[in-house]
């Protein structure tokens, strides 16, 4: 079965979907994006995907395309067209098409919204959750707007090549100071020795992922203490436990930073926790 992608109204076999070719998400990265999770013929979190998409649209000042009940259905369609059971929805709103000029058109054209759906096993998660992943670091050399989920992702990708190069699933992002931002496209998390879970705040320098909102909830619920702080990776290093959260990974235990082995090398009870009771805390909307 063919896969349809939502252009502009239209839904189209992957094959003949397309933008134009002066489209500024093409042209200068002039463009955000949202990737949620489908889980069970569920669509998890949309209010608040709605919510940081607007906020990244307003902070460009790119209109939204459509309103939240519309792009809603969109969504709902585009999972069941693609027999999307468990798996993700990706929107991109760019700002539209326009002979190419760095300055914003003038008047605005109407932005670009493109959708595409996936399905992915869930086993496949899963049995990689039972294993754990290993992530490297590197010096983050990205734009310090990256609360914005821009398209402009170009240094997460020679990251994230870096690591698989290496062997590892994700690579970490460290600052001048020395201190872990957040992966090329997760947050990341350690648990101390005491079993204090800790986190980058979401003020600046990383994005707010949702999931890392969620797990926040959920470490509440469990009765976890959290830090919202900056560690470094020497203190990652020498953590009890480590992971990383993503709408696409979820709760995901990291058992190795570069060369150094975390905990006992198997992944911690407390990501798995975290992970296990993680959609209890969801947002469900049915596809
Ligand atoms: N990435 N940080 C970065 C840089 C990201 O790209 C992402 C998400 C996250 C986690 O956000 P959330 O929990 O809302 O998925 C953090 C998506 C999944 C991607 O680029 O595919």
């Amino acid at each position: 079965m063919s896969r349809i992608a939502y252009v502009n109204g239209q839904y189209l076999p992957h094959g003949n979907a397309a933008v134009h070719v002066e489209d500024r998400g093409f042209q200068f990265a002039d463009a955000v994006y949202e990737v949620c999770e489908i889980r069970g013929g569920m669509i998890v979190d949309p209010t608040l995907h709605f919510e940081r998409l607007e906020r990244s649209l307003g902070e460009l000042r790119i209109a939204m395309p459509m309103g939240r009940a519309a792009m809603l259905v969109v969504m709902r369609r585009m999972a069941r067209l693609n027999r999307v059971h468990d798996g993700s929805i990706y929107i991109q709103v760019s700002r539209g098409q326009a002979r190419r000029d760095h300055v914003f058109p003038s008047p605005e054209v109407p932005p670009t919204l493109v959708m595409t759906a996936k399905a992915v096993d869930p086993r496949k998660g899963e049995a990689t959750a039972e294993v754990g992943v290993k992530v490297i670091t590197v010096p983050d050399n990205r734009w310090e707007r990256v609360d914005i989920k821009s398209v402009g992702l170009l240094p997460n990708c020679m990251a994230k090549q870096a690591a698989k190069e290496a062997g590892a699933r994700e690579a970490w992002f460290v600052d001048e100071t020395g201190h872990v931002t957040e992966g090329g496209s997760t947050n990341a998390w350690i648990v101390t020795a005491d079993g204090v879970l800790v986190t980058r705040p979401a003020e600046f320098g990383i994005l707010r992922g949702i999931t890392r909102t969620i797990v926040l909830k959920v470490a509440a619920k469990l009765g976890l203490t959290v830090e919202e702080r900056a560690f470094t990776v020497e203190e990652a290093k020498r953590a009890r436990e480590a992971f990383l959260s993503a709408a696409t990974t979820l709760v995901m235990p990291v058992v190795a930073i570069d060369e150094a082995t975390i905990g006992n090398g198997a992944p911690g009870s407390t990501a798995l926790s975290l992970r296990r009771a993680f959609h209890d805390s969801t947002e469900m909307v049915p596809i």
